[in-house]
């Protein structure tokens, strides 16, 4: 059984326009020059998920989506599901993310019902996890991302290729990181949590770190024990720092 390759994603969240392209084609073109050791994807809103599967069609860059409907199709204004994703050409597909949890009250039961939606669409969830600075401070870490591990992760995902996000919110476009202490506590439960839902096949999954990743703290970031990649927010969306972190991994 082989360790999945790391991943770095960057998660440009409600940024980019057409021009924002130009960042994207410039990170495919950096990295066909030089292949990186991870694998490379880039998550730009849905609008743009079609034009940038077109503009880097068949490079080394991934294209993923933010976020998907649970279901199908049918009469959800404004949401977009995870065939509609794949049908613009995304391979990969961030689940559970913090300002989804928090500002539209997704609890890990509806992230769960997400991730099926992308296995049956053969969409790759990245699906996040993370404390608050309150449950931090009141000792509840480990608990409390744990939790979200076992609840958000449906059974369907056994065998499947998944990767995993632990984005401590207060880490969150902030400037604070934990420490590396820190990050591998949570990474080593993470790897735990998931050995005990899918045997074996728990130690494949990628553990990204995300939460103020930039080139100037990802290569000890990444070495950390069981970091298998980040989620970049604000970082990737310039190609010079983006690539700064991919070539740190
Ligand atoms: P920043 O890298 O901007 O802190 O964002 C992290 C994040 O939320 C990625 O999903």
């Amino acid at each position: 059984m082989t360790v999945a390759r790391p991943l770095v994603a960057g998660n440009w969240k409600m940024n980019g326009l057409a021009i924002s392209l130009d960042e994207a084609r410039a990170v495919a073109a950096a990295i066909d020059a030089q292949p990186p050791a991870c694998r490379v994807a880039i998550c730009p809103p849905s609008t743009l998920v079609h034009r940038m599967a077109d503009a880097l069609g068949g490079g080394g860059v991934e294209i993923g989506g933010q976020d998907c409907r649970a279901e199908t199709n049918g009469a959800f204004t404004g949401d977009i599901s995870a065939e509609m994703l794949a049908d613009a050409g995304a391979g990969l597909v961030i689940l559970g993310h913090s300002e989804r949890r928090a500002g539209y009250g997704e609890s890990d039961a509806l992230v769960a019902a997400k991730v099926e939606a992308a296995m049956r669409a053969g969409v790759e969830p990245i699906v996040c996890v993370g404390e608050t600075l309150a449950e931090r401070e009141a000792g509840d870490t480990l608990a409390v991302v744990t939790g979200q591990v076992k609840a958000s992760l449906p059974s369907a995902l056994q065998g499947k290729a998944f990767a995993v996000a632990y984005e401590p919110v207060w880490a969150i476009g902030t400037g604070l990181t934990p420490t590396l202490e820190q990050i591998e506590a949570v990474h080593v439960a993470i790897r735990e949590t998931l050995i005990a839902q899918f045997g074996e096949e728990g130690r494949n999954p990628p553990i990204l770190y995300g939460g103020s990743v930039k080139p100037s703290n990802a290569a000890e970031i990444l070495k950390a024990r069981e970091v298998g990649g980040a989620l970049v927010g604000g970082a990737s969306l310039k190609a010079a720092d983006f690539l700064g972190i991919i070539m740190a991994a």
